[in-house]
């Protein structure tokens, strides 16, 4: 029977020289669990279970979003929670990219006008680079001291994507759904 439902995200894919650069930094430690190379990408938006039938729609909405393409840095390593033993290790995209939060926020307002309803958390573009077990935090300090004037290259951003999220018990698969380029 066809699924009823698809856990969706949108999400800018990395490209192959800035994904290369993040493969770098893995290595092994103790409780963590770094994102297989192919499922690293920046989250624009997690929109979770979608029913099958309103997806059509939804993408017409998206394919309306008008943001210029642009360039973004990936630098910077940090880990949520902050101050607390680490759940998640990310990479950050600097501060203050006014194109990437207008480009979220387009989404959302294409998003908005598809009938979806929205969290209204902030928005903390990262790129998750693993995921911790509890006695992974002495390590991961380290770890993040040791890589803290981390920076990649520039990449243009030049289109988001609508990805579906399968979880399964060896770890989610994603696949992208429906690939939107920038264009003013
Ligand atoms: P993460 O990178 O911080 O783990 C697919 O699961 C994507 O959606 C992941 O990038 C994940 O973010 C994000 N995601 C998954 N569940 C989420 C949730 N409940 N709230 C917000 N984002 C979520």
């Amino acid at each position: 029977m066809p699924a009823l439902h698809k856990r969706l995200f949108l999400a800018v894919a990395l490209p192959e020289p800035v994904r290369t650069t993040l493969v770098a930094l893995a290595q092994p430690l103790p409780g963590v669990a770094w994102t297989p190379p192919a499922q690293l990408h920046l989250t624009l938006r997690f929109l979770g279970d979608v029913p099958t039938g309103q997806i059509e729609s939804l993408a017409t909405s998206l394919a309306t979003v008008r943001v210029e393409p642009f360039l973004l840095p990936v630098e910077s390593v940090g880990a949520f929670p902050p101050k607390r033993p680490p759940h998640v290790v990310w990479a950050g995209v600097g501060s203050g990219h006014p194109r990437l939060h207008q480009l979220r926020q387009r989404v959302d307002d294409a998003l908005l006008a598809a009938g979806l309803d929205l969290d209204v958390r902030t928005f903390h573009p990262h790129v998750t680079l693993a995921r911790c077990a509890e006695n992974a935090a002495a390590a991961v300090g380290h770890w993040l001291h040791a890589h803290r004037e981390f920076a990649a290259p520039p990449f243009r951003v030049d289109a988001f994507a609508l990805c579906a999220s399968e979880l399964r018990p060896e770890g989610a698969t994603h696949t992208v759904q429906r690939r939107f380029p920038l264009t003013k």
